[in-house]
């Protein structure tokens, strides 16, 4: 394998964001972002801490949370069963800019009414109105720097109790430690190439920073790191700081 330049973010282009890639390997891809999420995304720890631990100082009323770049929705419906068992009443704007990813979430979504799909762009701040949470996981890496600072802002703007932006961090350990774990299993999808990419398109912890801060958020933000290779920022109007270190621990 080659050796790649990793000092600063790739431009390079995912398969899956060109309307153009076959539709069989993307909704391939699709499917595999559920076991990818689980082994690797922490999103059951962070939004178990977050989500679900604010909603249940209240259980009484009915939330809304906004996924922005939601792809297949598996961690959407993963949310949804954890709010049915605990007797929390949350409906989920799932947005998502391929429409053929839109069709493919709203198959998988069957039973899970709860879970509206919408097609648009995560850019477009008035899908955030009325969002008690807003939550992204691998769509930061599909936009610019700039992009990410704006979309940041917006968020701020709309105000939700809570935030949570879930990504990744660029690193030769990331690199080819995801294409040695993940180059033999995933086939016939844009896994292995996209993963890799997206890698390069990741962030270090550095520049996570530094897009916050020009964002200039009117409300404390936390910037943590995770294992393996991994970033959260979470930040609203709800979040204090103890509950931040409650996930990671000293990560502020
Ligand atoms: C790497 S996938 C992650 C999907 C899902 N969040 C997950 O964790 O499995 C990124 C998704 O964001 C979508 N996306 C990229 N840019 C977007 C934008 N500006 N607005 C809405 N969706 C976008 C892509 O189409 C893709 O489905």
């Amino acid at each position: 394998m080659k050796i790649v330049d990793l000092s600063s973010r790739s431009g390079v282009s995912e398969e899956m964001d060109s309307l153009d890639s076959s539709s069989d390997r993307l909704q391939r891809t699709l499917g595999q972002f559920e076991l990818i999420n689980r082994v690797v995304s922490r999103y059951r720890s962070t939004l178990t801490h977050s989500v679900l631990r604010d909603m249940a100082q209240d259980s009484s009323r009915r939330y809304r949370l906004a996924d922005l770049g939601a792809g297949g929705c598996d961690i959407a419906r993963w949310l949804i069963r954890r709010c049915r068992e605990r007797g929390l009443r949350l409906t989920i704007s799932a947005v998502e800019r391929d429409p053929r990813a839109v069709r493919y979430a709203r198959a998988a979504n069957a039973g899970y009414p709860e879970i509206q799909v919408v097609e648009g762009n995560a850019l477009d701040g008035g899908l955030l109105s009325g969002a008690d949470y807003v939550y992204a996981n691998h769509l930061l890496h599909h936009l610019t720097d700039a992009e990410c600072t704006e979309f940041i802002r917006q968020i701020e703007h709309a105000a939700p109790r809570q935030y949570v932006l879930s990504d990744l961090l660029r690193s030769r350990w990331a690199y080819y430690g995801f294409w040695l774990a993940a180059g033999p299993f995933f086939h016939g999808s844009f896994i292995v190439r996209d993963g890799l990419v997206s890698i390069r398109r990741g962030f270090t912890l550095q520049e996570v920073r530094a897009l916050v801060s020009a964002a200039a958020p009117a409300h404390p933000v936390t910037v943590c790191r995770h294992l393996p290779s991994r970033f959260t920022i979470r930040g609203g109007t709800f979040l204090n700081a103890d509950t931040a270190r409650s996930v990671a621990p000293g990560a502020r």
